[in-house]
């Protein structure tokens, strides 16, 4: 087993998943600002610092996925953010690329960029404590997308991104994200995602990546936010292991699946069946952002102080993502 292997595994494995706090500050400011709270970056730390010093994470979280602000700041008790982290179990990550832009010569498609000055940034995050990292590669379904360009060049990027990464000791999690906006049908989006996952291995491939040390955060087979095809959890489970079947090599260790704007209860319900389904060698688990913190920070924004309240609204949230990571979530648990 590899040591890239091991730390993979360390992250996914007995129901553990990856909290997904690595907003960017503009969208931290969204976030913030939807509940009427200032996004300075003390409120940032405050509300993370929260969320990181949370019993749950001892026993449900294997990694937390870092921003470059985050990273670098320091608690009010004077433990620095990695060391928090790693001081209940987890293992820190960093997003290290620099955002998606416009693609040229395909102007409605994006481009993620971050591959300038890559192999030195990971150096820094290595030394600040990161030991895994994330990419992502965003599409939208439209009549003519995603256009070969966008599925090549993401590919690409997220391929040499992948290398760099693994050179520099840490797993890359690998996230090809296809956005749920839009009025397409679930059977497109199944099309579409497996298109793009499986370019997306065959640069990796190309690229000498070692399979066995990275993660996989696709988003799950659904229906466009605005289509008329309205799905069970039960078919997003089968067309998602379906998808996931047929596009990923058998020697990657697990998948980390994003919330991407689903529900915390929809992305709970989902994964349990995901994994009470799953035929595969595949450990299924989440990596989730909105579907972890959105209650919490609801919570926290009426009283900021009240940390009490906001730590038991997340740790009961991270517990029952971790019950559906082993399939045994329910809805009498949920509600208990
Ligand atoms: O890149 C996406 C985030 O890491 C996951 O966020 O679960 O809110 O889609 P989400």
């Amino acid at each position: 087993m590899s040591e890239l292997n091991k730390i993979a595994l360390k992250i996914i494995s007995d129901g553990k998943g990856i909290l997904a706090a690595d907003e960017s500050n503009g969208t931290m400011t969204k976030r913030l600002e939807s509940v009427n709270i200032t996004s300075s970056p003390e409120n940032r730390l405050l509300f993370r610092e929260i969320l990181f010093s949370s019993q749950s994470l001892k026993k449900y979280i294997g990694g937390v996925i870092l921003y470059d602000e985050t990273i670098n700041q320091t608690t009010s008790f004077g433990k620095s953010i990695p060391n928090l982290i790693s001081s209940s179990g987890a293992l820190p990550g960093i997003k290290v690329d620099t955002g998606a832009k416009d693609l040229a010569n395909s102007s409605e498609e994006k481009i993620t960029e971050g591959l300038d000055g890559l192999r030195e940034r990971l150096k820094r995050y290595y030394e600040l404590g990161a030991r895994f990292t994330k990419w992502r590669g965003v599409y939208n379904i439209g009549d003519k997308y995603p256009s070969k360009l966008a599925i090549n060049s993401n590919a690409h990027a997220l391929a040499r991104y992948s290398a760099l990464v693994q050179e520099s000791e840490m797993v890359p999690i690998v996230e090809p994200e296809i956005l749920m906006d839009g009025d397409h049908s679930a059977d497109t989006c199944l099309k579409k995602t497996s298109e793009v996952i499986k370019k997306c291995f065959d640069e990796l491939i190309s690229h000498n990546v070692d399979l066995t040390g990275i993660i996989l955060k696709p988003n799950m087979i659904l229906p466009g936010n605005h289509s008329n095809d309205k799905i069970s959890s039960e078919e997003v489970s089968q067309k998602t292991l379906e998808c996931l079947k047929n596009s990923v090599p058998t020697e990657v260790p697990g998948i980390a699946f994003l919330s991407g704007g689903q529900s915390e209860i929809e992305a709970t319900e989902n994964l349990n069946l995901i994994n009470q389904n799953n035929d595969t060698k595949f450990i299924m688990t989440y990596s989730y952002g909105r579907a972890l913190q959105q209650n919490a920070l609801k919570v926290w924004s009426k009283n900021t102080k009240d940390i009490q309240s906001t730590q038991n609204t997340f740790n009961h949230r991270v517990k029952m993502c971790s019950l559906a990571a082993k399939g045994r979530w329910s809805n009498e648990l949920e509600n208990k």
